[in-house]
């Protein structure tokens, strides 16, 4: 059987950056309760004149940059921070970037899932015609009321993956495991900017459908946990991932070791939760930060509040090294803006109404940025920094 997977991957993430030593001072928060206990560091938060759309285009942009644009008959755009009810994200970020018109083009949405549902859909239509592509962008910006316990795991950050037949990364295995029920963790209504969430519903809710996931997995005839090298796991923060891999060492009775996912927090610890982007956030660590990956099968757990998860395995490919983009996203992470505090609250607050055109302040060296609202339509462009 063909290989199906992923080919190529990129990450991009927001032009500021705000420090939680910062955030906790201010708060009066031992710092520690937040590298420690919440295992982040640091979140990348969009200027104005960024958001979902130029962060995805610019997460794509590398990708197509290097393999072209032939054959991609599809971009799905996963998001759950949408910035039209009716309007794809993708649409923009497909005219943006200068796809085919011959291409299907939908946003996706369930929470932070979302673009494991692009992801899986996107292996189906290669494997139904494995000379064509597939681009999958995941872009999300995080937002919690400010001074509330979600405050410090905001973040912001967009990953694109080529889905391809042969693919240079990671084959994506044909066994799924899923477990969907209808919760009330967090959720974030149509008139709101931030997310409603029961912090504590919320991680019992991704442990349940992580237990309920690899069951189903294992009981469709998925790899038995011994055959399993490293984990790559949702991180809303990164500690909700050593609590996932507990349990999951509890469920099974085996001894999981964090070392088997450490190297997926690189990215994460830095740029807070990128929701849909946060699991494919970890790959890019772990395939930049692990030397030795080549034949080694990767557990992954995808989970969206209210709620689903999945479990499913993928092999990295002999070679994989070779096509990666060594420096890449360090670069573009010691390249972000620290914003003060004040600052911060300040894009935290604003609001941007959408039946009166406006122009944004030229902020972001992204290759694309938002300019504003003309005839009450959104409007994007091109950079000249690049
Ligand atoms: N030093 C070291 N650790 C400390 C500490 C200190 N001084 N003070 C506290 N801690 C530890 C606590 O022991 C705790 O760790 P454990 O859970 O391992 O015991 C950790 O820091 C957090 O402390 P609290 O539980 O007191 O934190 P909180 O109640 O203020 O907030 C939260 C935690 C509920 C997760 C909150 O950040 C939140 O609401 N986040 C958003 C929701 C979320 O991310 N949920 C995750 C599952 S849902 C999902 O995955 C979808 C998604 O993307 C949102």
């Amino acid at each position: 059987m063909t290989a199906i997977g992923i080919h190529d991957l990129s990450l991009a993430t927001a032009h500021h950056v705000v420090d939680l030593g910062d955030l906790a001072t201010a708060a009066d928060v031992d710092p520690a309760k937040y590298r420690v206990g919440l295992g982040q560091d640091r979140f990348s938060l969009p200027s104005a004149d960024e958001d979902i759309v130029t962060m995805g285009a610019s997460a794509a942009l590398p990708i197509l940059e290097r393999h072209g644009r032939d054959g991609i008959r599809t971009v799905f755009f996963a998001t759950e921070s949408g910035i039209d009810q009716s309007k794809s994200g993708g649409m923009f970020a497909h005219g943006l970037l200068g796809l085919d018109p011959r291409a299907r083009v939908v946003e996706i949405k369930q929470a932070c899932y979302g673009a494991t549902a692009a992801l899986q859909a996107a292996v189906a239509l290669v494997a139904r015609a494995p000379g064509e592509r597939a681009l999958v962008i995941a872009s999300d910006v995080a937002r919690y009321d400010l001074d509330s316990p979600g405050e410090p795991t905001q973040g912001a950050g967009a990953v694109a993956m080529l889905v391809t037949a042969d693919p240079a990364l990671v084959e994506i295995e044909p066994v799924s495991g899923l477990n969907a029920a209808d919760v009330d963790d967090f959720w974030r209504p149509n008139d709101r900017t931030t997310a409603v969430v029961d912090g504590g519903l919320s991680m019992k809710a991704y442990l349940d459908a992580l237990t309920g996931a690899w069951d189903d997995f294992r009981a469709r005839g998925g790899a038995p946990i011994d055959e399993i090298d490293r984990f790559c796991a949702h991180q809303p923060f990164t500690k909700m991932a050593r609590k996932a891999l507990a349990r999951l060492a509890r469920h099974t009775g085996a001894d999981l070791d964090d070392a088997m996912q450490e190297a997926t927090f690189a990215y994460n610890r830095e740029i807070g939760n990128a929701y849909t982007a946060s699991i494919y956030a970890g790959l890019a660590a772990l395939l930049d930060g692990d030397a030795d990956l080549a034949g080694r099968r990767i557990g992954f757990f995808s989970y969206g509040s209210g709620a689903i998860g999945e479990f499913f395995t993928g092999v990295v490919r002999p070679g994989y090294a070779d096509h990666l983009r060594p420096g890449a996203v360090a670069a573009e992470l010691e390249a972000r803006e620290p914003i003060s505090l004040a600052d911060y609250r300040a894009l935290h607050a604003a609001v941007s109404p959408s039946d009166e055109d406006s122009e944004t302040p030229r902020v972001t060296r992204a290759p694309f940025r938002f300019a504003g609202l003309r005839g009450r339509a959104r409007q994007y462009e091109r950079t000249e920094t690049r």
